[in-house]
């Protein structure tokens, strides 16, 4: 009897902590007044411990302090020509589809093949800044993340399990005049998913299609980071591309009409790069980290050439970031880097 109460008491309390898994938040969500754990307690979560880690994701890359490396070849992407019939869930942090074919991605020196498992998106509100990674302190409008894992793997599970077993393709999203046909299929069945736990089919004329042009996919940044939700897994090997998916202010905002599972709006489902969480102590040792994990693979630029303007956009709330920016020109970091001195 004893011995039947406690592995029951054991077996609630074992629920009890699967549900905090679960109950993690966006900040957008009011962590406080919703009792949802906001990213400052995802480490209180169940495997979450690890979102206090060091090598955590998102980061701002500071593109001059990146490195050319020659290694960084073209990634070689096979499927990714494929039609393929899917589900698109709201599971009440996003909008996820799952890649229902095979397609691959190797080469640029990722150290096996890996399969695409699934895809999502992060977005702020109404079109404005929401992605997750930063160039030079900046934030797009939206992110786009292919999953993969190592292809030998069964599950993400697995392969998380593994320092190297995911490797995620980094997309951001820019505003542009006109809408993008290749995206009205997508945006069409974001209004049967507004209501957190419902799926709808949609067909992919292909995961191609919904990226930039080949051409335009030879220039990424690279680096080892994480899961950038709860348990936040430090298992990824990371691919930004630097040039952005155009998608109209419209398609940007029909995002924001998918709602979380209190029925609020869907918005600004990012997390900060983590040193919106350090102490001003640590930031510095955060540029550092960054810099030192990033690498390019990026057209080179001769000096006195400027990024192009008007990419990227201004106004971003990550003031965190910019205090990052004036902890590295106080650190007397200027003109390291190749082409370094050229941008700032
Ligand atoms: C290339 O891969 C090797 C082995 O995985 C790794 O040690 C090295 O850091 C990688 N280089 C770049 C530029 O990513
Ligand atoms: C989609 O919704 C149906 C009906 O609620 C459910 O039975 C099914 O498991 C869901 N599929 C996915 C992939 O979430
Ligand atoms: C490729 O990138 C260049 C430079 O950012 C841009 O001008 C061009 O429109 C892009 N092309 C496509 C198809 O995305």
């Amino acid at each position: 009897m004893h011995l039947l109460l406690l592995s029951a008491f054991i077996s609630s309390f074992l629920k009890i902590n699967e549900g905090s898994a679960s109950d993690w938040c966006y900040q957008s969500q009011d962590p406080c007044g919703s009792r949802c754990k906001g990213p400052e307690n995802w480490k209180d979560s169940v495997n979450g411990h690890v979102c206090a880690g060091k090598s955590q994701s998102p980061i701002n890359i500071v593109t001059k302090r990146t490195l050319f490396d020659d290694l960084l070849t073209p990634l070689k992407f096979e499927g990714y020509q494929n039609a393929f019939n899917s589900r698109m869930v709201n599971n009440g942090h996003s909008v996820k589809v799952d890649v229902a074919t095979s397609a691959t991605i190797s080469g640029g020196n990722l150290s096996s093949v890996y399969k695409a498992v699934q895809f999502h998106l992060h977005w702020g509100k109404d079109g404005g800044p929401g992605s997750e990674h930063t160039v030079d302190g900046e934030q797009y409008p939206m992110e786009l993340h292919i999953v993969h894992m190592k292809q030998h793997y069964a599950s993400l599970g697995d392969a998380l399990k593994d320092p190297t077993g995911v490797a995620v393709l980094g997309f951001f999203y820019e505003e542009s005049p006109s809408a993008n046909k290749n995206y009205e299929p997508f945006i069409k069945a974001l209004s049967d998913v507004k209501v957190t736990g419902t799926n709808t089919t949609i067909h992919i004329q292909s995961l191609s299609s919904l990226l930039p042009s080949p051409k335009n996919l030879t220039s990424y940044f690279r680096y080892k980071g994480s899961l950038t939700t709860p348990g936040c897994a430090e298992s990824v090997v990371w691919t930004v591309f630097e040039h952005p998916i155009l998608l109209s202010a419209d398609q940007l905002k029909a995002f924001s009409e998918v709602k979380f599972k209190d029925g609020k709006p869907m918005v600004d489902t990012f997390r900060l790069v983590t040193l919106s969480l350090c102490a001003p102590d640590q930031l510095k040792a955060f540029s550092a980290r960054a810099h030192a994990r990033c690498t390019a693979a990026r057209e080179r630029r001769g000096p006195g050439q400027r990024r192009a303007p008007g990419r990227l956009r201004l106004g971003s709330p990550r003031t965190v970031v910019a205090q990052l920016d004036e902890e590295e020109r106080e650190g007397g970091g200027e003109g390291r880097g190749e082409g370094g001195a050229a941008i700032s």
